[in-house]
């Protein structure tokens, strides 16, 4: 099979903002505790931060990290979690029905991602709470003393402010399993008010209003348009969650689901559109696609979990090949849509639904979709330029006319360096594809990484990284035009220089 692209530097979609490269720490599983934090562990530092999963974190250069929670923030008291710690209580963890001890809260969090080299993105309880305990907790991280909560801080041995930029209006506050749930009209006034206040605490933070938990909600996407008619002037994002799974066993069917998510960034953005032009404003609302994943190899386990555990293993999926080749073509979607989807969080980093585990034995190490998620990350920062791509199509229970190859490409102009990722979503042919490059004259390959795997079902473990990058990718640069050949189900990276 054979396939034609077109990459010009002047068909520019947007500059990547490279928080679309965040992730997400929830008060969950073993995310915190035994994942980010085990003190006492051989790896761990001083504050008892695991160096061995700092390290993978940094390889990542994940940007933003979204915290505490998910569903875990609705019935959440930011001030359990800031203190001493021998004063600080044990509780209820209602939405992962846990025992939450609050050993490690906003304070261990903020000193976390200094040392990961990433930012906050906080988000605050509208489940429970609402604009009291919003207004406090952001005048305790950001404001810089003199008043109740900052001293406090300082009391607490935070002198300076946190100044934690971007605050999520709650988690998923749509669906019925959220602690606190909300009709569209009770969100809007809430997360309304609550903006307002926090805003004139520090007016120079960002805010994201919640939109639907998944596109499959029955309330999706009214819900949008009645929150955006209350928040539109407050905030600057709406978010979108989503995930995926293979539950059928119908892997084509899987791989397409790109088109899923495409459907619903260009919804979600035709909302925001009507409310803007509803309102005459000359405000563009953005997208904040801050949580997506694959979730549902460990659905069943987690149904037969004993609650009132403290941080047990919870949403430990093990990720195959398949897996890893869908994430690297929801980042492509996320790249193809650059001017709007402005953030997104890889659900979750560390353990829960997560790039990088940790073992019994005590070791931390990369699953399958690490690499995707890594190459983008590294790779991925620039301008988004739209690839003119004519591949053949295949059609599936839930999608038709499904490009087999689908790329996305972004352009570094500092550093002179084009990078194509490119998806072959052909369950057994590999595919050629000629990439008309003619505009980047003096451009050399540097580089042609794939990951590929003849079983779409492996995975691994800490013992085997059965699935794992080479960088013998087939491709050739002549008189301005790549030929490369893209092997069935594989994840490429082809970079020029
Ligand atoms: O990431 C796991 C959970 O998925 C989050 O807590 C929630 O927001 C979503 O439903």
């Amino acid at each position: 099979k054979k396939a034609n692209m077109i990459i010009d530097k002047e068909y520019k979609i947007a500059e990547v903002d490279e928080r679309v490269y965040g992730s997400f720490i929830e008060h969950l599983g073993r995310a915190v505790y035994g994942g980010i934090y085990e003190a006492g562990h051989p790896e761990a530092d001083e504050q008892g931060f695991r160096t061995d999963v700092l390290s993978l974190v940094k390889e990542l250069q994940v940007p933003i990290v979204r915290y505490p929670g998910g569903n875990m923030v609705s019935a959440y008291n930011w001030e359990d979690g800031v203190g001493p710690k021998e004063d600080r209580p044990n509780r209820l963890e209602l939405a992962w029905r846990t025992i939450e001890t609050n050993d490690f809260g906003t304070n261990e969090f903020a000193d976390w991602a200094q040392k990961a080299g990433t930012e906050v993105m906080m988000a605050i309880n509208l489940g429970t709470r609402g604009v009291d305990a919003a207004r406090n907790f952001i005048e305790y991280c950001n404001h810089p003393g003199g008043t109740y909560w900052s001293d406090l801080r300082k009391k607490h041995g935070y002198e300076k402010p946190h100044n934690i930029k971007t605050w999520c209006l709650g988690n998923e506050m749509d669906g019925p399993w959220q602690v606190g749930q909300k009709t569209p009209v009770e969100y809007g006034r809430i997360a309304k008010e609550t903006a307002k206040a926090m805003r004139l605490v520090d007016p120079d933070i960002e805010l994201v209003s919640c939109g639907s938990s998944n596109s499959s909600m029955p309330t999706f996407p009214e819900w949008e348009a009645v929150t955006l008619d209350h928040t539109y002037e407050e905030a600057d994002y709406v978010s979108l969650h989503q995930y995926f799974g293979n539950r059928d066993n119908d892997s084509q069917n899987y791989l397409a689901n790109t088109m899923e998510l495409e459907r619903f960034i260009k919804t979600v953005t035709s909302i925001c559109d009507y409310i803007k032009a509803k309102k005459r404003s000359k405000k563009t609302m953005m997208l904040s696609f801050d949580e997506w994943n694959v979730w549902y190899h460990s659905n069943e386990n987690d149904e037969k979990m004993e609650p009132w555990q403290i941080a047990p293993p919870q949403l430990e999926d093990v990720y195959n090949f398949e897996d890893a080749l869908l994430v690297g073509g929801i980042l492509i979607t996320f790249l193809k849509n650059a001017d709007r989807v402005k953030m997104a969080c890889m659900a979750q980093l560390v353990n829960v639904i997560a790039p990088i585990m940790t073992d019994n034995m005590g070791s931390a190490w990369k699953q399958t979709i690490y690499y995707p998620y890594m190459h983008t990350s590294v790779f991925g920062r620039g301008t988004s330029l739209q690839p003119v791509v004519v591949s053949p199509k295949f059609d599936t229970k839930d999608f038709t006319d499904v490009p087999y190859i689908d790329s996305a490409v972004v352009y570094n102009e500092e550093n002179e360096e084009v990078t194509v990722f490119t998806l072959n979503r052909h369950l057994e042919e590999d595919i050629l594809v000629n990439i008309n490059v003619s505009g980047f004259e003096d451009y050399r390959i540097v580089e042609h990484i794939v990951l590929e795997n003849d079983d779409l079902k492996a995975v691994n473990t800490s013992q085997n990284q059965a699935v794992q990058p080479h960088k013998n990718g087939q491709s050739e640069l002549k008189d301005g035009r790549i030929e490369a050949k893209i092997n069935h189900t594989s994840w490429n990276v082809i970079r020029l220089k």
